[in-house]
């Protein structure tokens, strides 16, 4: 099954992603980061939300001042969104477009990108474009929040490679969504992300998913970026 299609059918009948309409806590540190320690006031920012999702990171950044573009594949999550967006009385840019495809903007156009879990599903040549857009959109010095599966300690995704192995390095095929996600080790990660990026801040941090009445452990790579 095509990735977007898997996504879209998790929207319609979710059972791992979260409708949650408050923003995700490790984006608000990452934010309050932004403010302590690079001084960057978070007002009058223009910001890029890479997998969107319904909304919940990009509302937040235009609830204070900034303004919010949110690129996404699935277009249920697309129409939430926007309709979450309308109710609080915000103006955010909801476009129906893959992360992995040419960006509809100009160069320099964004101060900070955020990749919240949105990436993992992208293969080698469409996570390439994705580096290299986001780079080519953010300004010199912009900042880029990344979160993303991490393969060193995770029990869970080492077991997915070796049963449900995906096609490509370090890959697995995510059975109950019918979708193949990657997951990084640490030098794989700081190799890939450096080469337009500097990695000035990497942290591994382990969350629980629930799903279907079971909890599952899973590791996940925090990493604050700042564009060469
Ligand atoms: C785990 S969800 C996280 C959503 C959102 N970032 C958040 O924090 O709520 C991953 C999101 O990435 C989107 N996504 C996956 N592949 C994508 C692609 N190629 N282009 C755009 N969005 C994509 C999915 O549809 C989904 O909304």
């Amino acid at each position: 099954m095509p990735q977007d299609t898997a996504w879209e059918n998790e929207y319609k009948r979710p059972q791992l992603v979260t409708k949650d309409a408050k923003p995700q806590k490790d984006v608000l540190r990452f934010l309050k980061f932004l403010r302590k320690n690079a001084n960057i006031d978070l007002e009058n920012l223009n910001v890029l939300d890479l997998g969107s999702g319904t909304g919940r990171n990009a509302n937040y950044l235009a609830e204070r001042g900034n303004s919010a573009v949110g690129l996404e594949i699935s277009a249920t999550a697309v129409e939430l969104a926007k309709s979450r967006a309308r109710e609080m009385g915000l103006k955010v840019d909801y476009r129906l477009q893959s992360i992995g495809e040419k960006f509809p903007f100009d160069d320099g156009a964004f101060d900070i990108a955020l990749d919240v879990t949105s990436s993992n599903s992208l293969n080698e040549k469409e996570r390439d474009v994705y580096l290299s857009e986001t780079h080519r959109v953010l300004k010199s010095g912009g900042y880029f929040f990344v979160k993303a599966l991490c393969k060193d300690g995770d029990k869970n995704a080492k077991a997915l490679i070796k049963n449900n192995p995906g096609p490509e390095r370090d890959t697995y095929i995510n059975k109950d969504m019918n979708l193949v996600e990657r997951v990084f080790a640490r030098q794989d990660f700081v190799d890939f992300y450096s080469k337009y990026f500097e990695v000035f801040s990497l942290e591994k941090k382990t969350n629980y998913t629930r799903f279907k009445g079971q909890s599952y452990k899973r590791n996940f790579w925090l990493a604050y970026l700042k564009r060469k």
